[in-house]
């Protein structure tokens, strides 16, 4: 939560910053601010609360300088609401030093207490003020803004990235990590500091991940890294993989038709290099190996909201084809309950932004229980894999919608393919099977292009039809279960539409006293090939709930003539696998989701009270 840029170069920082702030938004929108050097050398800041464009509005009327060095900011609020007065920067005293803030300083009322103590006068409710005031009282005292900006973070608890400028440090930022996301973006006689890569990807594809408890101090020719105790680190550069246009809205009436219509390449990237003559091998797993990967005795999925579901399909996936026994946590509910770990556990961490602060704590006490951790994320240079002993990167490109789409079917695929390394190290699938199981997974690009070209307008115009719908339930059975709860979720956050995902089978036990007239029922239908004979029982669950009113919107495999009766709409899926049938049926309710937020004129990409990044406990 929260999005940072800081940039030193040469005379454009404002244009930096507003570009990297129009690119981090999707971490918050609540506020946004800046703060730079202007030609003349004076410190100028203009910060407004509401979404980046009031304060690009703003800069129009009342023009800051263009000067060298400048931090700029987007705020999800966390400590005071969002306010003019609460956005970011905040300054020192003398106002002479800008600071931003990523996280929360949770001892922040005691250091507050010692500052009004000391006569100190706040003019803001957060708790990023603080440490605007303690640096620009540590620099007051060394003149040193790098000295000054550590001696301070010693001080503070809890997750933060912090970035200063000074008045009269012109052509330096200095950040601080703990917590929270930082990444240093190399230039030429220019260099950048950015939440993550896509704040200057516009500019270099040079990247540096900075280490937990690090200090970075950037000018036009020079980045130094420390440690919190002073000790210089060498930090690691990588390239970064995609370039500015891929995220970029291009054409896309928003960011996320834009995602949804990247289904299939989020799949297809995922699985490419990944198969060697047909099986799968994940060269990434190697820092664990596979003598501890035979071991394994037990797998959790730790993940939060739709990487949660992502992890349940995972759960089928690695349960039938590995056979280790796979549990599946929300990761803000794992460590507080004592989790039985081992050397024989195998975690599976799955995060999109590789920076959700929930999983971070869950993957650190995984690492300290002994047990191996393996991250799944999207994200070049976050935490959570740098935190973790091997990563699989789902290769979707940057997810820029605040709700997940592309990631979900990217992720789903690495836990396949995971599944499937894990089986043949264990010896628990025959060759035949494995093969197979691959080439239904290379197909499923090919079949999600055709559910996108088959159900976009029948959905559109049924989003269209349901704008005044109060709520609406989900209904799956096996992997069709978690393909509910994420439909649910999308509908929930993008149209604020009150709506639930159930187990089908689950209905009987409680929430069939749901249904009544008029009611509608979204039910993903189990191929009627599936061997479990899964089918007649979801169509029955069907005849139960229209029996009762419902209005029944099924999705269900072409051809599929034992529904059509049933049902009062059939949304049509190409035919695969048990297994894979999931990687179609979300992408009716991811579109489904979206239009009828579009339909109720809400803003798709960046829904009420969310931030994509979620960098708080
Ligand atoms: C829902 C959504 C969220 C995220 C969750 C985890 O559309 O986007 O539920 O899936 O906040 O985020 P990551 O994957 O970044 O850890």
């Amino acid at each position: 939560m929260c999005g940072i840029v800081g940039y030193v170069g040469d005379n454009k920082s404002l244009e930096v910053l507003l570009g990297g702030l129009k690119r981090l938004e999707y971490r918050g929108y609540d506020s946004a601010g800046v703060a730079v050097l202007d030609e003349s050398g004076s410190l100028g800041t203009r910060k407004r609360a509401g979404k980046l464009q009031v304060l690009v509005d703003d800069l129009a009327d009342r023009p800051l300088g263009n000067g060298s060095t400048g931090i700029g900011h987007t705020r999800w609020a966390t400590h005071g609401g969002p306010t003019d007065r609460n956005a970011h920067p905040h300054l020192s005293a003398d106002g002479k030093l800008a600071l931003i803030h990523n996280g929360i300083i949770e001892n922040f009322a005691e250091l507050k207490a010692e500052l009004l103590a000391e006569g100190a006068e706040f003019t803001s409710e957060t708790d990023t003020e603080v440490a605007a005031l303690l640096v620009g009282k540590a620099y007051a005292e060394s003149g040193d803004l790098t000295e000054a900006l550590r001696a301070v973070v010693q001080r503070l608890h809890g997750a933060f990235t912090l970035l200063v400028m000074h008045e009269d440090q012109p052509g330096v930022v200095v950040g601080a990590r703990r917590n929270s996301p930082l990444v240093i973006g190399l230039g030429d006689g220019e260099n950048f500091l950015g939440s993550d890569v896509a704040a200057f990807v516009e500019y270099t594809r040079r990247a540096v991940a900075i280490g937990q408890d690090q200090i970075v101090t950037i000018r036009t020719d020079s980045v130094d890294v420390i440690d919190f105790d002073g000790n210089p680190v060498e930090a690691d550069e990588f390239e970064i993989a995609w370039d500015a246009s891929a995220s970029e809205k291009g054409g896309w009436s928003s960011f996320m038709a834009k995602e949804i219509s990247e289904e299939p390449e989020a799949v297809g990237n995922t699985i490419l290099g990944r198969t060697h003559d047909g099986l799968v091998h994940l060269e990434e797993l190697a820092p664990i190996g596979d003598a501890a990967l035979k071991d394994v005795d037990r797998i959790v999925i730790i993940a939060c909201g739709t990487a949660a579901y992502a992890g349940m399909l995972g759960k089928y996936a690695i349960e039938q084809w590995a056979r280790i026994p796979v549990d599946v946590e929300l990761s803000h509910e794992f460590r507080y309950r004592d989790p039985i770990l081992s050397d024989r556990t195998l975690v599976i961490s799955i995060s999109q932004s590789g920076e959700t602060m929930d999983t971070l704590m869950a993957v650190k006490y995984a690492m300290a229980s002994g047990a191996h951790v393996l991250s799944v994320c999207n994200t070049q240079g976050a935490t959570i894999p740098r935190e973790s002993h091997a990563v699989v990167y789902t290769h979707a490109g940057p997810e820029v919608a605040v709700a997940s789409t592309k990631a979900f079917v990217a992720q789903v695929t690495a836990l396949y393919l995971i599944g499937l390394h894990l089986a043949a190290v264990r010896g628990t699938l025959d060759e035949a099977a494995h093969r197979s199981a691959v080439d239904e997974l290379a197909s499923v690009p090919a079949k999600i292009s055709e559910v996108l070209e088959v159900s976009q307008a029948e959905i559109g115009q049924l989003a269209r039809w349901m704008t005044e719908t109060q709520s609406v339930l989900f209904l799956g059975r096996h992997v069709g279960f978690p393909v509910a709860l994420e439909g649910a979720l999308k509908l929930k956050e993008l149209a604020y539409i009150h709506a639930e995902g159930f187990a089908a089978g689950e209905l009987k036990h409680g929430p069939i006293a749901l249904i009544e007239p008029g009611q509608v029922v979204f039910v993903i239908v189990p191929s009627p090939r599936d061997p479990s004979s899964l089918h007649p029982k979801v169509v029955s669950n069907i005849q139960e709930i229209r029996a009762r009113g419902a209005r029944v919107i099924a999705i269900a495999e072409k051809g599929d003539a034992a529904v059509l009766p049933f049902a009062d709409e059939v949304i049509p899926i190409p035919l695969a696998g048990s297994l894979f049938e999931p990687l179609l049926a979300v992408v009716p309710l991811h579109i489904f989701g979206m239009e009828l937020a579009a339909a109720k004129g809400l803003d798709v990409d960046q829904p009420r009270n969310l931030a994509k990044s979620v960098t708080v406990e």
